[in-house]
């Protein structure tokens, strides 16, 4: 199963401005299955781990702010080879440079409000998901729970 998930959150900013259904739409419009899903809300502590790799960066306390100033939408998706099919449709970090058509350009206001995030690598969409998610939260497509051991 490894390289068929990855993980996405729908960003604060493309919450408030009613955004959750279009992108859902492009989502699976995509081909995309929804393998678990949940509306919640970043705390301090919590989005300051999950962006720990970005810690040294001069942007990552505005990027915490951000992160925990409303709510957001997590999900993991699920397609074959989801992590790069996924960078694809959302397009390039900075929605000035993603192509027409992808979900930054359609939804993101700039690079920091950039509406969505999606894994970078196989690894990292374990590791992001595994944040969110227990395995009895994940659904396969005949609707039984996901890989969890009998
Ligand atoms: P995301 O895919 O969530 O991963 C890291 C986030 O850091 C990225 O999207 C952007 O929102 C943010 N980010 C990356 N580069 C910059 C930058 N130069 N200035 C501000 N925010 C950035």
């Amino acid at each position: 199963m490894a390289g068929n998930i990855t993980f996405t959150m729908i960003k604060p900013g493309a919450v408030h401005n009613e955004y959750i259904g279009p992108i859902l739409a492009k989502i699976n419009e995509a081909g995309f299955r929804i393998v678990a899903m949940k509306f919640t809300k970043l705390r301090t502590k919590q989005a300051e781990v999950f962006y720990s790799v970005h810690s040294e960066r001069p942007f990552y306390r505005d990027l915490v702010k951000f992160m925990t100033s409303g709510p957001i939408v997590v999900a993991i998706l699920e397609k074959p080879n989801a992590v790069d099919e996924y960078r694809k449709l959302i397009g390039s970090t900075d929605p000035e440079k993603a192509e027409e058509g992808t979900i930054r350009k359609m939804f993101a206001e700039s690079v920091q409000l950039n509406a969505v995030h999606g894994s970078d690598s196989n690894e990292n969409a374990i590791i992001e998901s595994d944040f969110f998610f227990s395995k009895s939260e994940r659904f396969s497509k005949d609707g039984e729970v996901y890989e969890v051991a009998p």
